[in-house]
């Protein structure tokens, strides 16, 4: 999608090394940064410049490729592979994207290794790309059929960033909402800030901004009395893993919207590529729950009066605060489950359809 104008993907591989758009420093700086080697893509993972379950994916899949380039010996890459997986616990697509590489750079010994990690790594964000696009197209007939009904433009509530910057390009979440805009369907997003990160406010304005699309940033607190209100036609938000039988889990808060969705009879759906589901935990609690650094809680950053990025402290001193960083929804507050194949109820039988 566009920044100022101009297409871009989130990651890519240019001039022997890899490219990403360093995410804490959006919106207020657009910074390219390059990741030369494994440990860059690690860090990078590690303190969020790039985020978002299926772009942790891509640059687990390009940070294997960096290992190889470093040094070939199969104990170094798998080293390596094993800290990539730990970098962030709970997005899925990690593990599912270092494990893809692993396989298919198992028994290589020939020069060939090299080219066959780098072009396994944009073949997965390719398909990524691919799949965020379907998601769309399969998420636009549910706007679509709002507006027939409503005439008016659609409301939509949206939650953390599960926009293009959180994937390769197009979004989950976004993508349908990309998709209705291009095709005239007038729509509006309710932008949740998110914090403590602030994804939504940092990065889904601003991406929608850039895109044109009409956006209001509201607190957390807010998405309750909108809908009380009759002021949100559907809600769409991410997923960092989905469960076989449909529980998800996604940025801290996600799980309160859904109850207000519920209350309200406010269709809530998720949208996610296949690679962000896990087939093999049964419940939820097994999931891997990020805990970060409370520090994200108790300082904000924005920008002062001389553009100069600036942190500053907005608790007591004293507090103790406990930052989790994701929730878990449970399958029966979610309306539906968009993904590449199509739209399936939040169940094991309706993914097993679409999944076989
Ligand atoms: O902590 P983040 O910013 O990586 O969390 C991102 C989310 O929770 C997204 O909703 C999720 O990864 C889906 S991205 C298409």
């Amino acid at each position: 999608m566009k920044i100022e104008g101009k297409e871009y993907r989130t990651i890519w591989y240019d001039g022997n090394v890899v490219k990403i758009i360093d995410q804490t420093k959006l919106p207020h700086q657009f910074i390219i940064k390059e990741l030369k080697k494994v440990q860059d893509a690690i860090n990078a993972i590690k303190i969020m410049e790039v985020r978002g379950a299926p772009l942790i994916g891509g640059t687990a899949a390009y940070g294997i490729a960096l290992a190889v380039k470093e040094n070939k010996d199969p104990k170094f890459i798998k080293k390596n592979a094993e800290k990539l997986i730990k970098s962030r616990p709970t997005a899925i697509n990690l593990k599912w994207a270092v494990d893809r590489m692993m396989e298919k750079l198992s028994g290589i010994n020939s020069d060939k290794i090299l080219d066959i990690a780098l072009n396994e790594a944009k073949e997965i964000c390719d398909e990524d790309e691919k799949f965020c696009k379907n998601i769309g197209v399969n998420g636009l007939k549910i706007i679509e059929e709002i507006f027939d009904k409503k005439k008016e433009t659609v409301n939509i509530l949206t939650h953390c960033n599960a926009g293009w910057l959180a994937t390769i390009n197009w979004g989950t979440a976004t993508s349908p909402i990309y998709h209705a805009h291009k095709k005239g369907i007038p729509v509006h997003v309710w932008v949740d800030e998110t914090r403590p990160r602030n994804q939504g406010a940092n990065l889904t304005s601003y991406e929608l901004n850039e895109e044109e699309i009409s956006n209001t940033i509201i607190a957390d607190n807010t998405g309750g009395i909108l809908m009380q209100r009759g002021e949100v036609d559907m809600c769409i938000v991410g997923t960092d893993r989905t469960l076989s039988n449909g529980d998800v889990c996604n940025k801290i808060g996600t799980y309160l919207k859904a109850l207000a969705a519920h209350d309200n009879n406010v269709p809530f759906y998720v949208a996610l590529p296949s690679s962000t589901i896990d087939w093999n935990i049964k419940d939820a609690k097994e999931i891997p729950i990020e805990e970060r650094n409370s520090e994200e809680l108790s300082h904000v950053e924005g920008i002062d009066e001389n553009n100069q990025l600036k942190k500053v402290l907005i608790y007591p001193k004293k507090s103790k605060a406990i930052n989790l960083a994701f929730d878990v929804t449970p399958a029966k507050y979610v309306t539906g489950l968009i993904t590449e194949r199509g739209i399936s109820e939040a169940s094991s039988e309706g993914l097993k359809r679409l999944f076989n």
